[in-house]
């Protein structure tokens, strides 16, 4: 996968970036998600393994093959999962989750995708690869982003605008930064039935400063992750996201700031 395809790049920064988030996030990403039943789980676009890291703590019974299109983020995430791959709970494979094709396919409990529809070009064609793989009644959990919602109070244009290039450059580049939305219809098109979808918002003000402060610092760094290519693109200049800085300072320190974002969980079976 070239690197221009791929909103955030494969740097050891962004590396580094998807296991601090995974960690940062796990409360809401892995609230309701029981996997108690699941012997083997199939998860597709396992980046460096941040989530396997995470599922395979949760869920030490069970086994994970963890698929991946790009070999930068396999050779990490085979580094970051030697133990677990020692041990033979975790299995990592290079593939393109639009031609998946998995050995063991229709012997899946359960699948696991998390911020990954979005950057896929063709995110129906991946749900129903990924429905193939999975056993009668398998289910498969989604988590992945709504990027409509974000937003700071007070009222921050620069931070607003750098956001809209961001989606838009995505978009661009044949990604879905408004993915969550669809999850349903999308689910219920590759043939998935009992689909549930879900709005899980972080909505933090006075009440919980610290939360909004670190929220507000913790979403400024996705934007951050793609400053070098919008800058590139001229879609954003260096004065301007010297402002939406200056906002984020406001939002994470005012006393009536808010921050709100939210993504989106989708479950569903194959009948
Ligand atoms: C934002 S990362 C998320 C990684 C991981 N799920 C996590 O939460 O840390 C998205 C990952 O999807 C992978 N990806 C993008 N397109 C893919 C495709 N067509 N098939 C498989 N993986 C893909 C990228 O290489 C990247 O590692």
């Amino acid at each position: 996968m070239a690197s221009q395809d791929y909103l955030h790049g494969f740097t050891k920064k962004e590396q580094d970036r998807l296991i601090h988030q995974a960690r940062f996030l796990e409360p809401y990403v892995y609230a309701g998600i029981d996997l108690e039943h699941t012997a083997r789980l199939l998860e597709v676009g396992c980046g460096v393994g941040a989530q396997t890291k995470i599922i395979t703590r949760r869920f030490p019974d069970l086994k994970i093959d963890a698929v991946d299109l790009s070999k930068d983020q396999i050779a990490t995430a085979k580094k970051n999962l030697a133990p677990e791959i020692k041990s033979g709970q975790v299995r990592l494979f290079q593939q393109d989750a639009l031609q998946l094709h998995m050995k063991d396919a229709g012997k899946y409990d359960s699948a696991f995708l998390c911020w990954f529809l979005e950057h896929v070009p063709k995110p129906l064609e991946a749900l129903k690869r990924v429905r193939k793989q999975l056993k009668k009644g398998g289910k498969i959990y989604c988590s992945e982003v709504f990027n409509q919602s974000l937003f700071i109070e007070p009222y921050s244009p620069a931070y607003l605008k750098y956001w809209f290039e961001f989606n838009d450059y995505q978009w661009s580049i044949k990604g879905h930064p408004f993915i969550g939305a669809q999850l349903g219809h999308l689910l219920k098109e590759a043939g998935f039935v009992d689909i549930q979808t879900e709005i899980r918002p972080f909505h933090f003000d006075s009440r919980e400063p610290e939360k909004r402060a670190a929220f507000a610092e913790f979403f400024f760094q996705i934007l951050l992750s793609a400053e070098k290519t919008l800058l590139a693109e001229g879609r954003v200049s260096p004065e301007q996201i010297q402002r939406m800085k200056a906002e984020v300072e406001i939002c994470k320190k005012a006393k009536d700031s808010v921050f709100f974002y939210s993504f989106m969980r989708a479950t569903a079976r194959v009948p």
